[in-house]
Parts: structure tokens; sequence; C-alpha cells
């Protein structure tokens, strides 16, 4: 995959292990059919790449071949573990771990401009209940030990509106029943795109896992849902939200 990050600035050993980073995880990416469009948008500024490189060593996840423990990611015990797959800039999963310091997060975004931004905020809110990896979710909920996860959030994930590419849609059968596999407690979904929704609730019933039949019932939004910058766009614009909480178990 072409890198069109400008890492010149970097020391020759720091763009060496970036540019092999890169090229582990995009091999590895390659396992699953993208879910996600763009990795970065033209422009990252400086401050971004050093974010990306040097915060991102303190705050960011690497996978192995072996599986992750949460003793090595956090330096403290949580009581419960919550992931946020695909954070885009972080504004939700920034919010729900100031909100809840005896839980630790961990985001998933393959977006680099997201997760430098998402970086910056761990830093400034001194967070110690935040770990980013950023590349595709479901290379990094595979290398968790059963039972490690309480909640997997999916929230405005990439609709993938045309027919021909409902494929790349994260929310699959199969994501679903890895979940449930590897014994995550709940999942929750939110999105505006009611096909979208009603093709997770026929997922659900496939698996058969209670879903709820009236998809309106879904649109009432739950009072525990913190916002997010998709929710918001679709809401300005008018667009209904369908908000989703399930129990895996
Ligand atoms: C439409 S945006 C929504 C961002 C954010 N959740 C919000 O509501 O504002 C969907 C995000 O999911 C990310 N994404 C898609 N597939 C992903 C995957 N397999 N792992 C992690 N993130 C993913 C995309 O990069 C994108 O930033």
């Amino acid at each position: 995959m072409l890198d069109m990050r400008n890492t010149n600035n970097l020391p020759s050993s720091e763009r060496e292990s970036e540019r092999k980073d890169d090229c582990n995880r995009d091999c590895a990416e390659m396992k699953y059919l993208p879910s996600f469009g763009r990795k970065r948008a033209r422009g990252l500024s400086e401050t971004q790449k050093n974010n990306l490189v040097h915060l991102y060593k303190t705050y960011g996840i690497e996978i192995s071949e072996k599986k992750v423990s949460l003793e090595t990611l956090f330096n403290t015990s949580f009581e419960k573990i919550f992931v946020e797959v695909g954070f885009g800039h972080g504004e939700h999963l920034i919010q729900n771990a100031i909100q809840n310091p005896k839980i630790g997060f961990i985001g998933c975004e393959p977006f680099e401009n997201g997760v430098a931004a998402t970086l910056k905020e761990i830093q400034v809110n001194n967070l110690q209940n935040v770990r980013i990896y950023k590349g595709d979710a479901r290379l990094l909920l595979e290398k968790f030990p059963k039972g490690t996860i309480d909640r997997v959030y999916v929230l405005f994930p990439d609709p993938w509106h045309k027919k021909r590419h409902h494929k790349r849609r994260i929310l699959s059968a199969e994501f679903i029943d890895n979940l449930r596999k590897n014994r995550t407690k709940e999942l929750v979904v939110a999105t505006d795109c009611k096909e979208y929704m009603e093709s997770v609730l026929e997922n659900l019933r496939q698996l058969k896992i209670p879903a709820p039949n009236d998809i309106e019932t879904l649109s009432q939004k739950p009072d525990w849902f913190l916002s997010t910058r998709y929710e918001q766009k679709a809401l300005s614009k008018g667009s209904k939200c369908y908000y989703l909480k399930i129990d895996l178990r």
C-alpha cells in the first residue's frame, strides 16, 4: 500500500521502525475486506505526525501473534473493559473515558487524522484509562482472551449503501458471532441508516440472539447514549437515528 505520509522530519531509525510497523499492519489487514474508507486525509500536520509516533508509543497498542493481555496494556486493573470500533475523531470515546474512570477503554480506528486528534485529547485530559489501536478493530478483537471485553460499541459505522458493497459492512453475522464466541457481553450499535440497522437485526435473528422486532422502537434516543460527531451530523440534517444495545450472552 502506498504511504503518502511525509516522515522526513523523524530520525532515520524511527522512520525505519514506522515503515516496518505500517508494513506489518497493512499485511495483517489484508485478512479482512476493508470496512473503512480512507486511512488518512491529505495534509497531516507535523504535530499530528509527531502525535502518531510519540503519543502512540505511550497510549497505542501494537499487536503480534500473541494474545493481548490487559495487564501489559494498562498499569492498573479496571472494573470493566469497553471497546469502541471506529471512534472517528474520538469525541464519544474521550467523553466516555472521562465520565467512567473505573472502566478501561480501548478505541480502534484506522483513520490516522482521527487517531492523532484522539491521542492528543488523551494526553490533554491525562486519561489513564484509554488505549488506542490504529488499525482494523477485527485484528485486535481476535487477540483478546475469551471473556475480556464487557462491551463493544460500533457507532455510525460506514454504511456502504450500495448493495454490492454490503459485504464491507463491519456488522456482519460473522463479526457478531465472533464477539459472542469471544464471550463479549454487550454490543451497542447506532446508525442513521435504517436498512443497515435492519440488516443487523436480521443477523442477530439468524444467530438466534433475541432482537427487537419493531425497528421504530429503536429511534428513541436512550438517555445513556453519549453523542458522536456523525450522530450530530445526521440529526442536523433531520435524519432519524437508531440505537441498539444487545446482550450477547
Ligand atoms: C462514519 S465514521 C463514524 C465515526 C464515529 N463513530 C462517529 O459516530 O462520529 C465510521 C468510522 O469507522 C471506522 N472504521 C470502519 N471500519 C473499521 C474497522 N474495521 N476497525 C476500526 N474502525 C473502523 C472508519 O475509519 C470511520 O472513521
